[in-house]
């Protein structure tokens, strides 16, 4: 049995932590079966993913608390490794992510959350990196993605301090883009999903990769990432009948993959 679903709507997949007895926390097992969840969706025809967690209480409560208690110092690096391996994966993927968050989001769930493009949560959504408080730091991703998403004040504040803040305030911060009642949620996740997979999906490609190969580098290295992806969309159709239809005032035919 995988802990984790999937589920194809057209031109967009659904990824779905399901483990809701222990909060959708993540064990080694539940790392296993996003990953290989995630390299089977077929990345010819979807365009853009939602990753959510199954329930109306939590996204993901965290790296699993009981698996790593007894951990020795290289049974912890392995688990950091392993978490860290498939984030970056899932931040790296040639497709936007949207994490529609459904409640808890906390460790590896604020982690798993921040790794995905766009962040949309429900009204109950919490998020923190309580991880000093149970004697280690975040170690997916969190000491380094968190500061990367918000204030490093306001980030080092939360570690340090192990504070939980909810929706509203994630808002405030811009951790997360918008707030929707529970039931809302996943509809507004599917909405947005499906504008963006009605763009042009080799430019909105393009766009990822361009924002993702930028952010950490210098600002004249950064523009020269943009030149290449901007350049290459000028060898596609999509670029031709795209400005085509606008000049002659009409709508584009179907964009191709
Ligand atoms: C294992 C967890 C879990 C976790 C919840 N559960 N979070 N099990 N690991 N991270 C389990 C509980 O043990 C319980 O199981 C069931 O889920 C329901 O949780 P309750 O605590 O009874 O629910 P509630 O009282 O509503 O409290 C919800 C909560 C609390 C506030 C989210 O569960 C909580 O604080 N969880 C831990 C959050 C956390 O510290 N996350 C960071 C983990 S460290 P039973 O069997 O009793 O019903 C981390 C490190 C990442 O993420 C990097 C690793 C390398």
């Amino acid at each position: 049995m995988s802990f984790v679903t999937y589920e194809a709507k057209d031109l967009i997949g659904i990824v779905t932590i399901n483990r809701e007895k222990a909060l959708n926390a993540l064990n080694t097992q539940v790392l296993n079966d996003l990953e290989e969840v995630i390299d089977g969706v077929d990345y010819d025809t979807i365009r853009c993913l939602i990753i959510t967690g199954a329930g109306k209480k939590s996204f993901v409560a965290g790296a699993d608390i009981g698996e790593m208690a007894e951990d020795t110092k290289a049974e912890g690096k392995e688990f950091c490794e392993h978490g860290n391996r498939v984030f970056r994966k899932i931040e790296t993927l040639p497709i936007p992510v949207i994490a529609a968050i459904n409640g808890f989001a906390l460790g590896g769930g604020c982690e798993l959350s921040m790794a995905c493009d766009i962040r949309i949560a429900s009204d109950n959504a919490v998020f923190g990196q309580p991880e000093v408080g149970l004697g280690i730091t975040p170690g997916f991703g969190g000491t380094q993605r968190l500061m990367r998403r918000i204030p490093v004040g306001k980030a080092k504040e939360m570690i340090y301090a192990s504070i939980n803040i909810k929706a509203e305030e994630a808002l405030k911060w811009g951790l997360i883009n918008a707030i929707y009642p529970q039931d809302e949620l996943l509809p507004a996740a599917e909405k947005l999903a499906n504008r963006i997979a009605a763009q042009a999906p080799i430019a909105v490609r393009a766009a990822k990769a361009a924002m993702n190969e930028g952010i950490d580098v210098p600002m004249d290295e950064a523009i020269q990432v943009e030149v290449k992806h901007f350049s290459d969309c000028f060898e596609t159709a999509d670029q031709k009948e795209g400005m085509k239809a606008f000049m002659e005032k009409r709508k584009h035919e179907p964009f191709q993959n």
